[in-house]
């Protein structure tokens, strides 16, 4: 294991992301788009040290700007359903995508994206253009802290979600069944979803460690919870990190931009995904 490595695995565990945790702490301002390059030996030892970041542009800017910039850094782009010709996606109310949480004001519970897909996205970034005024608050949680806490409640529920089936997601006519926890290397990544798209396996562990997740989930101590401003950019390990909205008004103009990415750029860039076992 090299010295890089082993620095990143050390640092990790301080940098679970939960109630304690200060958004200033991962929280990066930048002039405009084109000087994400200078930034990013930066970006890239925040995204690592904690699966995710929230880059606050300074000037106004197109929106898809703001995202298409850090293709450098995340690699190539990846479409989506609804997503535009740049593969990017509005995120806002809308009652012409049924059957989306994401186009709806609802309570949006905490997932990884692209559940559903064979290849789940590694990274997702959200753009915000137009914050709610209340509500449409951003939770995150650390995958390391729903691995840990399972492994110490019941070491078999923990690992029932190894399992190829454990987890079926199903939407727009696409359906994956994998596993909630991955094993690459000596890291673990997580995927998941629970609610009217997901079905967990029948195995009496697998849903034993659904619930003991959903309770995990309830527990506001277990994440982190702050609302995305103007121009500000969230960016997440989708391997790593959980997220979840909470709901707000139906008439609110709410509006952000997602894109996600392959996170397969150049190979110096150093990206680290999910969490050390
Ligand atoms: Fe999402």
């Amino acid at each position: 294991m090299n010295d890089d490595f082993e620095k990143v695995n050390s640092k990790e565990n301080k940098s679970i992301l939960d109630s304690r945790s200060n958004l200033e702490s991962i929280k990066l301002g930048i002039p405009s788009s084109s000087h994400v390059e200078k930034f990013k030996e930066k970006i890239i030892e925040m995204f690592n040290n904690y699966g995710a970041l929230v880059v606050e542009f300074k000037s106004n800017e197109d929106p898809r700007e703001q995202l298409l910039c850090f293709k450098d850094i995340f690699g190539t782009t990846l479409t989506h359903d609804r997503a535009d010709k740049d593969m990017i996606a509005e995120v806002a109310v809308s009652d012409n995508f049924q059957g989306y949480l994401g186009t709806s004001n609802v309570e949006h519970p905490f997932h990884t994206d692209g559940a559903y897909e064979e290849t789940p996205p590694h990274i997702t970034a959200l753009r915000c253009e137009i914050p709610a005024k209340s509500g449409g608050t951003t939770r995150l949680v650390s995958g390391k802290s729903i691995y840990d806490y399972l492994m110490a409640q019941n070491k078999i529920i923990a690992n029932a979600l190894f399992a190829p089936d454990a987890l079926c997601v199903e939407r727009a006519g696409r359906k994956s069944c994998q596993p909630v926890f991955q094993r690459e290397k000596d890291r673990i990544l997580i995927r998941y979803r629970s609610d009217e798209t997901s079905t967990p396996s029948q195995k009496p562990e697998v849903q034993e460690a659904m619930l003991e997740i959903k309770k995990f989930l309830e527990n506001k101590t277990n994440y982190m919870a702050f609302t995305l401003k103007e121009r500000q950019v969230l960016i997440a390990d989708n391997t790593r990190i959980l997220h979840a909205r909470t709901a707000f008004a139906k008439n609110e103009p709410r509006k952000m931009h997602r894109l996600f990415f392959s996170g397969k750029s150049s190979p110096e860039s150093r990206l680290v995904f999910g969490f050390p076992a």
